[in-house]
C-alpha cells in the first residue's frame, strides 16, 4: 500500500484495522523499533546464512500478541530476499495441505510462515518433522493393504513459526527450530517512537507529550499504541484543534476508559474479583476466568501477561496472587487475611 493512499485521512477510516496493521509494519529490521537484543542476533544469523548462501535457519517467535511476531517475519523475508507464503496452524487441516504449499508454493530459500502453530494437527505436525529436517515429505497415497508412501523432494526453505503459546509447543517441534526468539512488551520510550513513526505514516499531527501519554497507556504492546493513535486523533479532531497534545490523548483514554496504567474494564474486572471475590488470592485461572466470564485461554494469553509484567499480578505454585501495586491502585485495603499479605 502507497503512503499517498494513507494521506487521505477520510479513506483511512474506511481501510479495515487488518490493513492499516499492514500499512504501519516496518518494513526494515532498522525501521523495526525495540527488541535491540533479538535484532542484533538476527542481524548476523541473516548476514552468515548469506555468505554462506544458505537459507536461514528454521525460526519461532513467541510472545503475546501485537507485539511484533508477523511483522519481524515479514522483515526476515525482504532482508533475506526470498518471497514468503503465509499459513496457519488451525489452516493446514491436513498432511495433504502441508505437501502442497511445500512442493508447489516454495522456492528454494523461500519463507513458509505458520502463524498459530501450537494449532498444528498432530498428523500435519509430524509430516512436518522430515520436512525440517531433511527437506522431505513422506505422503501416503491409497487405502489399506494397497496404500505405499511417497517420499517428495521440498525445496530447502525457512519454517518461522509463530505463537502466542510456546507452552503448547510440543517438545519434538520446537526442538527443530534453530533460532527461538521471545518478545517482550516494549518501554514507553520504545512505543512513543513507534508512535511517532505511525503519526507521521497516518498523517495524524500530534506532540511528543501526547505521543508519550499513549504510549504509557498501551500495555507495551505497539498493536494497540497504534490503535489507540487512531483513537486519540479522533479527538483531537472533535474535541481540539486538530493535534494531539497530552490534554487531548488523556481526554480520549478517559472516554475509552482507559486508566493512567493502561488498564481497561476487563483488567479492572479481573484485579477487582481477584480481590474481592478471592481474598487476593491465590486463584486458579480457570476459576478467576468464570469469576470474570472470560476465556480462560485469552485471560492466560492475553492479558495476563501484561498484569503480571506491570507488577499487579503475581504467579504462584498455588494460583494468581494480587500484589501491593494491585490493591492501591484500585483503592483498597489490604486486610491480614488477604491473599498471601
Ligand atoms: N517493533 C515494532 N516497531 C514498529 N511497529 C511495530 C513493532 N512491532 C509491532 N509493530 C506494529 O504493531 C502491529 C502488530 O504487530 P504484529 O502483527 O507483527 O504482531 P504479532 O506479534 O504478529 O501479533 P499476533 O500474535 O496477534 O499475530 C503491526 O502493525 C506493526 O505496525
Ligand atoms: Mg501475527
Amino acid at each position: 500500500m502507497s503512503n499517498e493512499y494513507l494521506n487521505v485521512s477520510r479513506t483511512q477510516d474506511e481501510m479495515p484495522s487488518s490493513s492499516i496493521e499492514a500499512a504501519l509494519r516496518p518494513p526494515t529490521l532498522s525501521e523495526f523499533v525495540g527488541q535491540e537484543g533479538l535484532k542484533e542476533n538476527l542481524r548476523v544469523f541473516i548476514e552468515a546464512a548469506k555468505v554462506r548462501k544458505e537459507p536461514l535457519d528454521h525460526c519461532l517467535f513467541y510472545s503475546p500478541p501485537g507485539l511484533g511476531k508477523t511483522t519481524l517475519s515479514n522483515i526476515l523475508a525482504r532482508e533475506m530476499g526470498v518471497n514468503i507464503k503465509v499459513t496457519s496452524g488451525p489452516v493446514l487441516a491436513r498432511p495433504g495441505d502441508l505437501a502442497a504449499m511445500l512442493t508447489t508454493e516454495l522456492n528454494e530459500g523461500d519463507i513458509l510462515f505458520i502463524d498459530e502453530i501450537h494449532r498444528l494437527n498432530p498428523a500435519v505436525e509430524e509430516a512436518l518433522y522430515p520436512a525440517m529436517e531433511d527437506f522431505t515429505f513422506f505422503i501416503n497415497t491409497g487405502k489399506g493393504a494397497g496404500s505405499t508412501t511417497l517420499k517428495l523432494a521440498v525445496p530447502r526453505f525457512t519454517l518461522v513459526g509463530a505463537t502466542t503459546r510456546s507452552g503448547l509447543l510440543t517438545g519434538p517441534l520446537r526442538d527443530r527450530f534453530g533460532i527461538v526468539f521471545n518478545l517482550g512488551f516494549y518501554e514507553v520510550k520504545e512505543l512513543a517512537a513507534i508512535l511517532k513513526r505511525s503519526a507521521g505514516l497516518l498523517n495524524i499531527k500530534a506532540d511528543n507529550e501526547g505521543l508519550v501519554e499513549i504510549a504509557k497507556r498501551s500495555r507495551g504492546t505497539p498493536r494497540i499504541a497504534n490503535r489507540l493513535l487512531r483513537r486519540a486523533r479522533d479527538f483531537a479532531q472533535v474535541r481540539g484543534n486538530g493535534i494531539i497534545t497530552a490534554e487531548i490523548a488523556v481526554l480520549a483514554m478517559e472516554a475509552l476508559d482507559i486508566d493512567s496504567e493502561g488498564l481497561d474494564t476487563v483488567d479492572k474486572k479481573i484485579l477487582e474479583a481477584l480481590i474481592d471475590k478471592f481474598s487476593g488470592g491465590p486463584v486458579g485461572m480457570e476459576n478467576l476466568a468464570i469469576a470474570v466470564s472470560q476465556e480462560a485461554d485469552s485471560l492466560s494469553d492475553v492479558i495476563e501477561p501484561y498484569l503480571i509484567k506491570a507488577g499487579f499480578i503475581t504467579r504462584t505454585p498455588r494460583g494468581r496472587v494480587a500484589t501491593a501495586k494491585a490493591y492501591k491502585h484500585l483503592g483498597r485495603k489490604m486486610t491480614p487475611e488477604g491473599g498471601l499479605f
